[in-house]
């Protein structure tokens, strides 16, 4: 799994199919992000990472009534990131040991120096 969030844990109201499979009152579901943002039932090529889907029904940030609420200030952070700091980056190396975070939500680099110059 390589989502930024990997899963989150829900419980059943009834009434409902997911993937003709009925969920019942109670059941425990475990929601996992990185299969659904893999589906090839909704996604051409899957397993590529390709920034010009569109539409791109991802769901990096959930779905439903409880949509991440910091999704927008999420998506402005990588945009600076790329118009405004990535053109300034002269060089960049790595300056020691990167370490993946161990948690079971969230997903990705705990730690990762670097020695960077900028133009
Ligand atoms: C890349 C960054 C982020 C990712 C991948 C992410 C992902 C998610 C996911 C998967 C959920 C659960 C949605 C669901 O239950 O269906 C969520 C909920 C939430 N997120 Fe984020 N998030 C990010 C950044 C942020 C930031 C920066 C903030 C606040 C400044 C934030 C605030 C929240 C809040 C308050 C909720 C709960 C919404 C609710 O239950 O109604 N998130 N996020």
């Amino acid at each position: 799994m390589d989502d930024a969030g990997q899963d989150l844990h829900a419980v059943g109201h009834g009434g409902r199919k997911v993937g003709g499979q009925a969920i019942a009152k109670g059941d425990w579901l475990m929601l996992c992000y990185a299969s659904g943002n893999r589906d090839e039932a909704v996604f051409d090529e899957p397993d590529r990472f390709r920034a010009d889907r569109k539409p791109n029904k991802q769901l990096a940030f959930g779905y439903g009534a409880h949509l991440c609420l910091g999704q927008h200030l999420a998506k402005m952070e990588m945009r600076i990131l790329y118009e405004e700091l990535l053109p300034r980056l002269q060089s960049v190396e790595l300056a020691g040991e990167p370490r993946m975070s161990e948690a079971l939500f969230v997903n990705g680099l705990k730690r990762l120096p670097i020695r960077f110059k900028f133009s």
